[in-house]
C-alpha cells in the first residue's frame, strides 16, 4: 500500500507513533467525538463512568482483534443510537502519515469489523498491525499470573503478533481445524479422509504457532529479565510440547510430522474427552520474578503490578528494534497502583519512548509528576474538554 506523506519524526531520529486525530461516532457512550493530539502522552482524567477506557478502547481497535475488552461488535454501538460504529484516525507510524478507519454496522454481521487504510479497505488486518501495534494494560489483568492459562495465552499471543503480525491469522486458522476435527469426532466420526486434512493443517499452523512464540520469547525475555528502573526483572518462557520441541532444536518439518500422528493417535482419546487434549491451544506463559527467584503468581499483588509494567516495557522496547514500528500504549489505571517513585519512573520512561501513551485515572494529582510533558484532557459525561486543570501537587 502506498503511503506517501512523509511526517518529520522529531527531535531525534527515532520515528514516532502516534495518534494524531481521532474522531469518534455512536461508539459506547460518545454519539460524536474529535480529538487532536500532539505526540506526546494523553493523559484522561474524569470521575468513575466519564468515559475514559472507553476512549482507551476506541484506540484498541485501530489494531487487529477484538479491541482491549474483547466486546462483541455490537455491544459497542452506542445504547439508543444505530447500531452502527466507527472509529477514525489519523496516525504517525515509522515517517508516514495513515488514516485508519474501522467499524461495525449491524448489516454486515455480527462479527464483522470493516477496516479501512487510506480509504481502501482492507482485507488482512494483520496490516494495520504493521502499521500501528497497541500494547495495553488494564485493571482486569490484574490477575493475569494468577488465573487461569487461558488469558496469559492470549495476552502473550498478542505480544507475538505485535512482532509477528501472521501470527493471530495462523492461530486463527488453528482453531478452526481444531474445531472442526473435534465436531467430527463429536459425530463419532473417526476414520473420515477429512480428519486427516483437519490434522495436516493443525500440525503445520500449530508447529508455525508455537515457533512464533518462540522467537518472540528469545527476542523479549533478554529484555524482561533486565528490568526497568523500579520494575522487576522478568523471567519468561512458554510451557507446551511444540515449542519445547522446537526450544530443543528438533526441526520444524519434524515437529509438525510428530504432532500430526499423535493427533491422528489420539481421536478416540479426543471424542472421549470431548476436548482436543494436545497442542499449542494449551500452552503456557511462564513468568518468575528474576530477583527473588519467585514465579510471579506468588509474588504480592503490587509486585505482580510491577511485573506486568516491566514487561510491557521490554515488548515495547523490543518493538523499536530493528526496523518496527513503537507501539501506543494504553495504561487504563495503571498510574493508581504505583507508589509516587515508580509512577515518577514509569513517567519518565513514557515520556522519553517513542510510542504515544495513553494513560488514564480518576484523579489528576496522580499526574502531577508529567508536569508539562504531556497532554491532560478532562473527561466527563462523554465529553472531553482540553487541559484539565494543570495539576499541581503530588498526593
Ligand atoms: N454501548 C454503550 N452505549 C452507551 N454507553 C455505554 C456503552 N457501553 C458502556 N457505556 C457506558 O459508558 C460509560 C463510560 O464508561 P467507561 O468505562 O469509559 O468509564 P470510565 O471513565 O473508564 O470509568 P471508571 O473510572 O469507572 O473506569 C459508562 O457509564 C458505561 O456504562
Ligand atoms: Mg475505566
Amino acid at each position: 500500500m502506498e503511503r506517501a506523506v512523509r511526517v518529520p519524526s522529531g527531535d531525534d531520529d527515532v520515528a514516532r507513533t502516534a495518534v494524531r486525530r481521532l474522531t469518534l461516532t455512536g461508539f459506547r457512550c460518545y454519539a460524536r467525538l474529535r480529538l487532536d493530539l500532539g505526540p506526546e502522552p494523553v493523559v484522561l482524567t474524569g470521575p468513575n463512568g466519564a468515559g475514559k477506557t472507553n476512549l482507551l478502547e476506541a484506540v484498541s481497535f485501530l489494531t487487529p482483534g477484538r479491541g482491549l475488552r474483547r466486546a462483541k461488535l455490537a455491544e459497542v454501538a452506542r445504547l439508543g443510537g444505530p447500531a452502527s460504529w466507527a472509529v477514525a484516525a489519523e496516525v504517525v507510524s515509522a515517517g508516514q502519515a495513515t488514516a485508519i478507519g474501522t467499524g461495525w454496522s449491524g448489516g454486515d454481521g455480527p462479527d464483522k469489523r470493516l477496516v479501512r487504510m487510506d480509504g481502501q479497505p482492507l482485507r488482512a488486518t494483520a496490516d494495520l498491525g504493521r502499521v500501528l501495534p497497541v500494547l495495553w494494560l488494564t485493571p482486569a489483568m490484574d490477575r493475569l499470573f494468577v488465573e487461569g492459562a487461558t488469558h496469559r495465552r492470549r495476552f502473550m499471543d498478542r505480544m507475538v503478533n505485535a512482532l509477528d503480525p501472521g501470527h493471530a491469522e495462523r492461530s486463527a486458522a488453528y482453531v478452526r481445524a481444531m474445531r472442526q476435527r473435534l465436531a467430527l469426532l463429536k459425530e463419532g466420526r473417526r476414520e473420515n479422509a477429512w480428519l486427516g486434512a483437519l490434522e495436516a493443517v493443525m500440525a503445520a499452523q500449530g508447529v508455525a504457532v508455537a515457533a512464533a512464540r518462540c522467537d518472540w520469547v528469545l527476542r523479549v525475555a533478554p529484555m524482561a529479565a533486565e528490568g526497568h528502573g523500579p520494575f522487576p526483572g522478568c523471567g519468561l518462557s512458554v510451557s507446551g510440547g511444540l515449542e519445547a520441541a522446537l526450544r530443543e532444536g528438533a526441526s520444524a518439518l519434524g515437529v509438525e510430522d510428530e504432532f500430526r500422528d499423535r493427533l491422528a493417535a489420539a481421536r478416540g482419546l479426543d471424542a472421549s474427552a470431548g476436548t482436543t487434549t494436545e497442542g499449542p491451544h494449551r500452552s503456557d506463559l511462564e513468568a518468575v520474578h528474576l530477583a527473588k527467584a519467585m514465579p510471579a503468581h506468588l509474588a504480592s499483588t503490587g509486585e505482580q503490578k510491577a511485573l506486568l509494567i516491566g514487561l510491557l516495557l521490554a515488548q515495547a522496547k523490543v518493538l523499536t528494534q530493528g526496523r518496527a514500528v513503537p507501539p501506543l500504549l494504553l495504561l487504563d489505571e495503571v498510574a493508581a497502583h504505583l507508589d509516587g517513585s515508580r509512577r515518577a519512573a514509569l513517567f519518565d520512561v513514557l515520556v522519553g519512548f517513542p510510542g504515544q501513551s495513553w494513560l488514564t485515572g480518576t484523579d489528576a494529582a496522580l499526574f502531577a509528576a508529567l508536569g508539562d510533558r504531556a497532554r491532560f484532557l478532562t473527561v466527563a459525561d462523554a465529553a472531553v474538554t482540553g487541559e484539565s486543570d494543570s495539576p499541581s501537587n503530588e498526593d
